[in-house]
């Protein structure tokens, strides 16, 4: 028979002590600080490696818990067949995951063909996966075909970025200008720019899908009136990816609030943004680099 309280207890020291799963915890706590996740605003997944999914394996067999019940998924990502992934659950605080790691968190893991999961550990008050699961596996896919390492995604709620949403074009290219043209070390964070989403429901299928479409190509994609998902090799990766966006885009909005009808006195040129791509090896793409869209 399974004492249920000594059981969470035990997922909760796993999930804490295992480094993904600090990690994890460290940077949701750290958007909070932040203001990014108000109330259950942003979520966050990890694709685990083989020998991470051994040790979920092996506290299972400890604890002599059952996975849950095989599960449709809303997606089909035969890909990801397999593959296993720390998610946070639907509704859950991010400053608040490491209180109560093995609820507000779980590990879900999928079928050989990627068409179906189950929870393996985790969730333990009967909670569920992000409502953004179909969104986060779709991008786990589009970024495991980009970046075999990537697999860290990070979605998160900041102001600055959704008030941006409503200022500037809501194209790649725009958006992209705008946040590179902010301050030197944008085009350093994300050399590939940044992809954009219209308006879309939230926990959607239609918004999963434009992000996953939007994320073979960046790893960054606003989601418009809404935030924004990065993805990372690790978790500093992926925050401070949205760190430095969101930087960007505080300075874009207070450089246009301060200079209202004027024109802004010293800018960063189209020229330099190419030297920089030039002397720093960025590989950014040349169309987002010229005023005029050729
Ligand atoms: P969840 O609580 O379901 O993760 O939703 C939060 C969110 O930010 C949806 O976009
Ligand atoms: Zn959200």
């Amino acid at each position: 028979m399974v004492d249920v309280a000594a059981a969470e207890q035990r997922i909760a020291t796993f999930l804490a002590e295992a480094p993904y799963g600090r990690g994890l915890m460290d940077m949701a706590a750290e958007g909070a600080r932040r203001g990014w996740h108000e109330a259950n605003g942003g979520n966050v997944s990890y694709r685990l490696r083989a020998a991470e999914r051994s040790e979920v394996e092996a506290v299972r067999a400890e604890l002599d818990l059952a996975c849950g019940l095989w599960e449709d998924l809303a997606v089909a990502v035969p890909e990801l067949g397999s593959e296993a992934f720390l998610v946070s659950a639907a509704g859950s605080f991010m400053g608040r995951l490491d209180q109560a790691p093995a609820r507000r968190l779980g590990i879900v893991e999928l079928d050989e063909s990627g068409v179906r999961f189950r929870i393996s550990i985790g969730f333990s008050d009967g909670g569920r996966p992000t409502s953004e699961l179909a969104g986060h596996l779709l991008i786990h896919s589009a970024q495991k075909a980009r970046d075999r390492e990537g697999r860290v995604l990070y979605h998160a709620h900041p102001n600055e970025l959704i008030v941006l949403s409503k200022m500037v074009e809501l194209t790649p290219r725009a958006v992209t200008r705008a946040l590179w043209k902010a301050t030197t070390e944008c085009i350093l964070a994300v050399p590939e720019g940044v992809g954009v989403v219209p308006c879309l429901v939230p926990g959607s299928l239609e918004l999963a899908r434009a992000s996953a479409e939007q994320m073979e190509r960046f790893r960054a994609v606003l989601w418009a009136q809404h935030g924004l998902l990065c993805a990372g090799s690790t978790w500093e990766d992926a925050f401070g990816r949205m760190d430095s966006l969101v930087k960007a885009a505080a300075v874009h909005l207070a450089t246009r609030a301060l200079a209202g009808e004027a024109v802004v006195p010293n800018v960063i040129t189209d020229g330099f943004l190419r030297a920089m791509n030039e002397q720093l090896h960025l590989g950014a793409d040349d169309a987002f680099l010229r005023s005029e869209d050729k």
